[in-house]
């Protein structure tokens, strides 16, 4: 369900990367619907780029595979790079080390928001961006491409289109307005925001 969500945000492209891919089973998912002709698959551990030699092995010549702490140097070339499944500051730290101009698709499982600030920082700008539920987790969705973009404290802590309705979003927030109106840790400021998001929401 993830995967096919994030799957759902590749357009058609010639040369996909998956940075941090693991068993690589999204960029696996990539060729299955047809939606690229080749890949760079990437990861900090080899043993983690062997599971994804044994997943991708039938795509043979079609897939580079690179050790590499970040986006690795063959990945420059890709129509766009997908980063998923690690925390926001790892995708972070990633991103701040890049240098190119593919297309990014990005799914941070927490701190999103430092992820959409790094994007500003770079000189991208975000097309798509959408919170999701799959298997009972929240994730967010950020696809971007080269250009300016101005982002509010709101568009950053929610997504930009935190004013268009969205399930996952609705339902992440009440999560948290329990929660943080509970005890833990309330701030007036937080609740006010999470308000405003939930007015736009109903
Ligand atoms: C939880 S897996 C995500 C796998 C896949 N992308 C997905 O969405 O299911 C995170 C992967 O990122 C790799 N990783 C962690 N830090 C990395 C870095 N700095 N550069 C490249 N890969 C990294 C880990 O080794 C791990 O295989």
């Amino acid at each position: 369900m993830r995967f096919e969500k994030i799957i759902s945000a590749l357009g058609k492209v010639d040369i996909v990367a998956e940075v941090g891919c693991d068993h690589a089973k999204l960029t696996e998912l990539a060729f299955v619907r047809g939606l690229c002709s080749r890949a760079i698959v990437s990861d900090i551990s080899e043993k983690c780029l062997e599971k994804a030699r044994r997943t991708l092995k039938r795509y043979g010549d079609l897939v580079e595979y690179a050790v590499c702490d970040g986006v690795p140097e063959p990945a420059y070339k890709a129509d766009c790079i997908m980063i998923c499944g690690m925390g926001g500051h790892l995708i972070r730290d990633i991103l701040s080390r890049y240098d190119g101009d593919s297309g990014l698709l990005l799914s941070p499982q927490s701190h999103s928001e430092v992820v959409r600030r790094e994007l500003a920082v770079k000189g991208y700008r975000i097309i798509r961006d959408e919170c999701f539920e799959a298997d009972g987790k929240f994730y967010d969705l950020i696809t971007a491409e080269r250009g300016d973009m101005q982002l509010d404290m709101m568009s950053e802590l929610y997504g930009v289109h935190w004013k268009e309705p969205n399930a996952a979003l609705r339902r992440k927030l009440k999560i948290r307005l329990d929660n943080v109106l509970g005890g833990g840790d309330r701030t007036a400021d937080e609740t006010e925001r999470i308000r405003e998001v939930l007015r736009w929401q109903r």
